[in-house]
């Protein structure tokens, strides 16, 4: 089997101590960081943005796995990419124009990631597979951290890895677990974000482990 790709979410980390915070995943074995990036109108909140990636790039060598919950992507993937994203992720729901989008980003060499919040039917975006190099599907509503898992929401990914070619990578975010990581891997999942369950267990290096 391939190897299941983590990464972990700073949502759940300490904002104030978010070099400390990295720091203890990349010694836990993590393979990415996850930074979800919200505008506060494609989801009712909001986050971080381009100068926080721009910091975190000059203090880990993990690529940067940046979540775009943003209305109107495209006007954003410039700054994120020279600040340093390795793979941006933007929504299906937010853009009119999925092919111009992704091509947007793989012109600055960043991998093209697209995700689906958990109501969007995954037979909507097949025809777009080829074009990517990674599927988010989400499994809660996207805009915090530490919901519960949503299960039928991760059903969707079979039909996903029916259509990927090998190299597509489906990553799962939103209330992963050990238990909820089981079912998604066993799914077809090979990326699995997490951040309430890493950042707040009291143990890093078992959280991320017992994710693999
Ligand atoms: C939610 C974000 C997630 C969030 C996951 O909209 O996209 O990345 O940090 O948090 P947990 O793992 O706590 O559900
Ligand atoms: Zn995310």
């Amino acid at each position: 089997m391939s190897k299941i790709i983590i990464s972990p979410s700073i949502l759940s980390a300490d904002f104030a101590n978010l070099e400390r915070d990295i720091k203890r995943v990349e010694d836990a074995g993590a393979d990415w960081i996850h930074v979800d990036v919200m505008d506060g109108h494609f989801v009712p909140n909001i986050t971080i943005g381009v100068p926080v990636v721009k910091s975190i790039k000059k203090i880990s060598n993990l690529p940067l796995d940046v979540h775009l919950m943003i209305e109107n992507p495209e006007k954003y993937i410039q700054p994120f990419a020279q600040a340093g994203s390795d793979i941006l992720t933007f929504h299906y729901e937010a853009v009119k124009d999925v092919s111009s989008v992704v091509n947007i980003i793989k012109s600055y060499g960043v991998k093209a990631g697209m995700s689906i919040k958990p109501k969007t039917p995954a037979e909507e975006i097949l025809e777009f597979l080829p074009l990517l190099d990674l599927v988010l599907v989400m499994t809660v509503e996207p805009g915090f951290g530490g919901q519960s898992f949503i299960k039928v929401c991760a059903e969707k990914i079979p039909l996903i890895k029916k259509y990927a070619s090998e190299n597509l990578i489906i990553q799962v975010d939103g209330g992963i677990n050990a238990e909820t990581a089981k079912i998604c891997t066993a799914y077809g999942a090979n990326s699995l974000v997490a951040g309430n369950y890493i950042y707040k267990s009291g143990d890093i290096q078992k959280a991320v482990q017992s994710l693999r």
